[in-house]
């Protein structure tokens, strides 16, 4: 009997298949990414269930906005109705992963030139650990669990970190991170050391780290818990399910959300052709990835060099050029948004395969662009780190250039909590100059001195 996941090669004209249980990031045969298959059809029924658990009656894995949907994930293989049969098997951060939903905004909407009923953001920054990533660590832990895995590792340029770090410590793992000397937000740093995770400060950047990372998983069997692996995307799915659900299927015409490693590219994909292909859908929203300036491979290379899926026969010579001309002029990514501080994202094929099932686009934003746009969220009374305004400030460059038409509904995802890098929002109010700066004012301990500027 077939099992009821298995693990594939991306490439179709490969297709080599793997055991759930294989620890594997690339196809032996060709060296490609991974994807979680299942060889069942969940049934659209399901979209009543999953509305009916929102009431989750003491049950942490209805609470779960990642679990709650566990039918669409069932790589475990568990029975989704026997709460002694699956709590033994998935990982929850006690159900608080996932509780997110999409709001309207009325001063974003104005900025982007939208009308506010029109556009939706989806704050995956109030997930617990205060990004998206907790969303793919529920299940990259339980494929983990499932293997009886002792220590997991990651390159991160903060949140992934922080997150493996929370899942570890609830799992009582070890998680090795590597990161970049200098190059993550301070509140990043400081939960995936409070959290316990073994930290490697490597003198490079991210890419260097995740260099080491792939190293390391070949030498030393490290189980790594990047979006290089292919369970993690399959919670990464779930964000996609909560904004569905919660428009109660009616699909938007637009998803959009910065690119950096490409892993939410690749799972927004996965998770439209799958409910496409299962019938649940009959049309896909249009993907616009939104790339930082300083760190736009993805931009050049589908936007600028013509480089598509092309049905998985992806032009490698245009990429292995493209990167090898970075290393001879010895570029490095440099935004200020470090999170997506990125040069050779690894999730590359995957995110050109979602463009081409989903009809979708790559933009680019600079600093300035994120940085305004970060402060236009904050001035709505909510808030996001700088890597996810990179979202707004691409809604508005698409509504500028009437490729995202009026009477579109649009859905953003603000990736990362604002107080991860409360550094970046200081400064920028400090300088009076930045078009939305709230500077304070500093003014003698005295009566008349605060009248005065009243
Ligand atoms: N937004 C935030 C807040 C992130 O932390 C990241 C990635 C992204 C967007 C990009 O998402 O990789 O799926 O394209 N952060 C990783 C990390 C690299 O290590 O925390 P992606």
């Amino acid at each position: 009997m077939k099992a009821k996941a298995f693990q594939q090669c991306i490439i179709p004209s490969c297709g080599e298949t793997y055991d759930l249980h294989a620890l594997r990031t690339a196809c032996e045969k060709c060296g490609n990414l991974m994807d979680v298959r299942y060889a069942s059809k969940p049934s659209p029924t399901l979209k009543e269930v999953f509305d009916e658990r929102r009431n989750h009656r003491g049950d942490i894995f209805n609470e779960s906005g990642v679990w709650r949907f566990r039918e669409l994930i069932n790589f475990p293989g568990v029975d989704c109705d026997d709460y002694d049969a699956y709590s033994n098997i998935l990982v929850s951060l006690d159900g608080a992963e996932g509780r997110t939903k999409p709001f309207h905004l009325t001063r974003v909407a104005e900025y982007v030139g939208m009308r506010s009923e029109n556009l939706w953001l989806q704050f995956e920054g109030d997930n617990p650990t205060g990004s998206f990533k907790d969303n793919g660590m529920a299940t990259a832990f339980t494929h983990a669990k499932m293997l009886g895995v002792k220590r997991v590792a990651c390159a991160s340029t903060g949140n992934t970190s922080s997150s493996a770090a929370a899942f570890a410590a609830n799992e009582g793992i070890e998680a090795i991170v590597f990161m970049g000397e200098g190059k993550i937000a301070q509140g990043k740093l400081a939960q995936t050391l409070d959290y316990g995770a073994r930290v490697i400060q490597i003198r490079g950047d991210f890419d260097d780290a995740m260099k080491w990372v792939k190293e390391l998983v070949t030498r030393k069997g490290l189980y790594v818990v990047n979006s290089l692996n292919a369970f993690r995307l399959e919670g990464q799915k779930t964000m996609m399910y909560r904004l569905l659900a919660y428009l109660k299927w009616r699909m938007p015409d637009w998803i959009v959300f910065p690119g950096g490693n490409l892993g939410n590219t690749s799972a927004f994909g996965k998770a439209f052709k799958e409910l496409y292909d299962w019938g649940w859908i009959k049309k896909k929203p249009r993907m616009a990835v939104v790339n930082a300036e300083g760190a736009n491979t993805f931009y050049k290379l589908f936007t600028e060099l013509g480089v598509t899926w092309n049905g998985g026969r992806v032009d490698d010579d245009i990429i292995d050029s493209y990167y090898t001309d970075l290393e001879q002029q010895g570029r490095k990514a440099k935004t200020k948004a470090s999170a997506i501080e990125i040069l050779q994202p690894v999730n590359l094929k995957k995110a050109l395969r979602t463009l081409e099932y989903t009809d979708g686009v790559v933009v680019q934003a600079s600093d300035k662009e994120m940085l305004d746009a970060r402060a236009i969220v904050g001035r709505n009374g909510f808030g996001c780190e700088l890597a996810s305004a990179a979202t707004i400030a691409g809604i508005k460059q698409l509504v500028s250039e009437e490729r995202i038409q009026p009477d579109e509904t649009v859905v953003g995802i603000l990736t990362g909590h604002m107080l991860k890098d409360p550094d970046t929002i200081i400064q920028y109010h400090l300088s009076p100059g930045n078009t939305f700066s709230n500077t304070p004012h500093v003014v003698a301990n005295d009566l008349q001195s605060i009248l005065a500027i009243l």
